[in-house]
């Protein structure tokens, strides 16, 4: 049996969390197992980005910025890795690219040693700023450039699709390339094609990283078959916050590729340690009523329906919120005529949300009867190009009203904004450090919130606010 080393990324302190708990692991949930996690031996420990920073303002009362200096404290063999949706950084909107530049560079100083960036519609201009940004400040080795295909399925997205993709990002820069399986949609025999498409046609140096989820029961498999194909990495998640809708288990990965050519070098017993800490985290999680047990069930509706979970139960809270429930089935079945109506973005957010929407609008209302504004920006090419081609009647109705298609990158109509911001932070009396400048450009309310606590903690002055954090203060 030929092969090689396979790497593992744990995704116990980003991703693990945020599939099952609604990303509430706080740092003193991760602090006692830093050492040991550092001591493990892998590839990277994901632990910042994502949901993690709203939700470290607005549920915590934690500095997101504070958490990622003080994870790099105890990190300080295995780079920390982060999630970055591109132009949109970690919020819902496109910031301008001086944003963004300084977002990277922050990031960087304070402890990211791997980005891995992603355009919900694959769209590489949405990622030109990030990944020049990520090897402007990560030079020298700081920082690894992870350029990611966002995987979906659909007839534009074929394996040369990908593949072109793939190589379109190394061209710009990226060090390796994920393939972001977000909705656990790829096949375990489609992960064997991909991967080993992907190693034949990339430079030798260029590594392939593979994130999926276990959301449909096929994690662990499709890991297996993207290592055969020669995968360099692959994504786990310490089994008390992994499978379901999270990562595959790390442990029994470890343990199939042990002895073999593809051994992790990772040593099971180490892991105990770590296992037993979250087991405790986790159960804690689910008393609290923030982690459902039914996360770590099998649930095949993905496959079946080609939707993501979240995407289905959103669906089903439209309708109940409507009061047609009944409408399930023709909602379903209107979501890929929406989505080939409007090119095939992949669906994750925001398109799963915009397409769904406009779904549910269509079935309740009559086709494209009313069409949402988000649904209308897809097509005006606001979010970036969508992968395929959009319907032509759909273009006309969308342009009625004598609204233009934009054919640039959407961040080129938007001007610099961190003058203004920094001044607006400074003028409010929030500013401290720099970074503050940049949680407010994300979540302007949600940061404001978290200011005027932070400075009634420090000052004690609003000792009604520093004692409860969790009370919501109108901004
Ligand atoms: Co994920």
């Amino acid at each position: 049996m030929e092969g090689k080393k396979v790497l593992i990324t744990d995704t116990i302190l980003r991703d693990a969390h945020q599939s099952h708990a609604a990303t509430r692991m706080r740092f003193d949930d991760m602090e006692p197992v830093l050492p040991l996690l550092d001591e493990i031996g892998y590839y990277s420990l994901e632990a910042w980005g994502g949901a993690t920073f709203d939700s470290c303002l607005r549920f915590l009362n934690e500095d997101p910025w504070d958490r990622l200096r003080n994870l790099k404290k105890y990190l300080k063999k295995t780079p920390i890795q982060m999630l970055l949706r591109g132009q949109n950084l970690l919020g819902y909107r496109h910031y301008a690219d001086d944003v963004v530049e300084s977002f990277i560079d922050k990031s960087i100083e304070n402890g990211v040693g791997v980005i891995r960036v992603f355009d919900a519609l694959n769209d590489p201009r949405n990622l030109e700023t990030s990944i020049k940004a990520i090897k402007k400040y990560g030079a020298g080795g700081k920082c690894v450039c992870e350029a990611t295909i966002s995987y979906t399925t659909s007839p534009v997205h074929t394996t040369e699709y990908f593949v072109n993709l793939a190589k379109q990002l190394e061209n710009m820069g990226a060090d390796n390339i994920c393939i972001k399986d977000m909705a656990n949609l790829l096949l375990p025999f489609t992960a064997y094609d991909v991967v080993s498409k992907l190693k034949k046609a990339l430079k030798p140096q260029t590594k392939v990283h593979l994130h999926t989820h276990n959301t449909s029961g096929t994690g662990d498999m499709i890991n297996l078959m993207a290592i055969q194909a020669g995968v360099d990495i692959v994504d786990c998640a310490l089994s008390p916050l992994g499978n379901g809708t999270s990562n595959p288990a790390t442990e029994p990965l470890v343990a199939t590729l042990k002895d073999t050519p593809y051994d992790t070098g990772i040593d099971i017993q180490k892991l105990l340690p770590a296992v037993k800490h979250f087991n405790k985290v986790a159960e804690r999680l689910e008393k609290e009523g923030v982690l459902n047990p039914k996360v770590r069930k099998v649930d095949i509706n993905t496959l079946l329906y080609q939707v993501p979970g979240g995407m289905l139960s959103n669906l089903m809270n439209q309708l109940k919120q409507a009061g047609k429930e009944e409408k399930l089935a023709d909602c379903l079945a209107e979501v890929p005529k929406v989505r080939k109506d409007c090119g095939y973005p992949p669906l994750v957010t925001p398109s799963s949300q915009i397409v769904g929407t406009q779904a549910v609008w269509n079935v309740l209302l009559g086709r494209y009867k009313t069409i949402t504004a988000q649904y209308k920006d897809l097509i005006l090419g606001k979010y970036g190009a969508v992968p395929g081609k959009v319907d032509k009647e759909v273009i006309k109705m969308c342009t009625k009203d004598g609204e233009d298609i934009i054919t640039c990158r959407p961040a080129d109509l938007l001007h610099d904004e961190m003058k203004e911001l920094t001044e607006k932070v400074k003028s409010d009396g929030f500013y401290k450090k720099p970074e503050d400048v940049l949680s407010y450009a994300l979540f302007p309310e949600v940061a404001t919130n978290y200011f005027k606590w932070r400075a009634a903690n420090e000052t004690g002055v609003d000792k009604d606010m520093a004692a409860n954090p969790d009370k919501v203060y109108p901004v």
